[in-house]
């Protein structure tokens, strides 16, 4: 049964489970292609990213060690409210690394502009991103997606670590929530 069917916060499926390990996959391969001999630093972005670096990682058949950062997201709100704070910093020093971001989802590119510019002043060899999922509205902003997973429409989805309110994260699949869920709080 399709989570959806499962669901019935959930309207429909943008991305199904089987989509979401395919595409984690040709995205590994790419970056296998360009970081093999680098062990790269994954950067996970808490807490969207946690299902994308988990399998993701788990895809890469090169070394590689993670590390993780917490930012401020939208709260219980489904707009981004322009503020970037760190909530956690990351354990590692960047200094001559080669960092992969592991970012669930690009929408404003704000959030990704400002980790760039941040990661940019801390000596990092290279930066890279990977993004399992970008909104249309990233392609107006000077955001760099070197691995991407899929263009989706401008609908608000949750799913795969992607919540409203905490919620959601733990389905397989990636759906559009039915706006009644967050009509009164958004
Ligand atoms: P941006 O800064 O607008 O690119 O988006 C940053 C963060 O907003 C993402 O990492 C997500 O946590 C959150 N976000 C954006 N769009 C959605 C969505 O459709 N569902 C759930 N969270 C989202």
């Amino acid at each position: 049964m399709d989570f959806s069917d499962a669901h019935t916060d959930i309207v429909s499926t943008v991305v199904s489970e089987e989509e979401i390990a395919k595409g984690l996959a040709r995205m590994a391969r790419a970056i296998e292609a360009d970081l093999a001999d680098k062990t790269p630093l994954l950067v996970g972005v808490l807490k969207g990213a946690i299902m994308v670096m988990a399998d993701l990682a788990r895809e890469l058949r090169i070394p590689v060690e993670m590390d993780w950062m917490a930012v401020s997201s939208y709260g219980r709100s489904t707009k981004s409210s322009g503020v970037v704070r760190i909530l956690k910093d990351l354990d590692s020093s960047l200094e001559g690394r080669h960092v992969l971001i592991v970012e669930d989802i690009v929408d404003s590119g704000l959030t990704l502009s400002w980790l760039l510019e941040n990661f940019e002043s801390r000596g990092a060899a290279s930066i890279r991103v990977a993004s399992l999922l970008r909104k249309p509205d990233a392609m107006a902003v000077e955001v760099p997606i070197d691995y991407l997973g899929f263009d989706i429409p401008n609908e608000f989805v949750v799913g795969f670590g992607l919540d409203f309110a905490e919620r959601y994260r733990n389905l397989k699949g990636i759906g559009v929530l039915n706006p009644e869920v967050y009509r009164d709080e958004a």
